[in-house]
């Protein structure tokens, strides 16, 4: 057991059974995309150690690249208006995969597929380490998924409760 904050937290996922649901996306990605070279994009922070690893496991041309989400700060702050920020280079004509760490309601994935749409990228896929069916709300299809597990709160691999765990190498499901 191991306490974040005033929280506990068992073990749930071993590092090994992730490697080998990553291992297991990079092979399919590499099948989908023969000779388009595709542009990894990781949503920061929570996708960093599932893009290393994918990383890793891909093994033919592929590029990288990071934007991270936020609520639109202009004048006025409705807190739902999001924005990419970290989009230095253009993505048009590109094949993109965004990598998330987990897609739970599916609303971040839905702000995505949207200002993703915008940069009139040649196509667009969605690949997630984690995956909550139970929780999921959109219709928009997740075209790579590492592990599918229940609707309850998880961290550890990226993930984080109040910014700690993402340095854990096994994940923990809240006690
Ligand atoms: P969404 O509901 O699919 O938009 O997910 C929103 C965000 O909530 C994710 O990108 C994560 O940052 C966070 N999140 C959702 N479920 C978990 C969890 O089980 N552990 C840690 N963070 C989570
Ligand atoms: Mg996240």
């Amino acid at each position: 057991m191991i306490r974040l904050h005033d929280k506990e937290f068992v073990p749930y996922i071993s590092n090994d059974e992730i490697k080998n649901a990553i291992t297991k996306m990079a092979r399919q990605i590499e099948e989908d995309f023969k000779d388009d070279i595709p542009v990894f994009v990781g949503v920061l922070n929570g996708s960093f150690m599932v893009v290393a690893d994918l990383a890793t496991k891909y093994h033919k041309d592929c590029e990288f690249t990071f934007v991270r989400l936020s609520s639109y700060d202009g004048v006025k702050s409705t807190g739902n208006v999001k924005r990419l920020i970290g989009l230095g280079k253009g993505l048009t004509g590109r094949s993109v995969v965004v990598v998330e760490d987990i897609v739970d309601t599916g609303n971040t994935v839905l702000e995505l597929k949207k200002l993703f749409e915008k940069e009139n990228v040649k196509s667009l896929k969605f690949a997630t380490l984690f995956f909550k069916p139970e929780a999921y709300q959109q219709s928009i299809k997740i075209d790579y998924i590492g592990i599918d597990i229940p609707d309850k709160f998880i961290v550890g691999y990226g993930l984080d409760y109040k910014e700690l765990g993402r340095n854990l190498q096994n994940v923990y499901q809240l006690k």
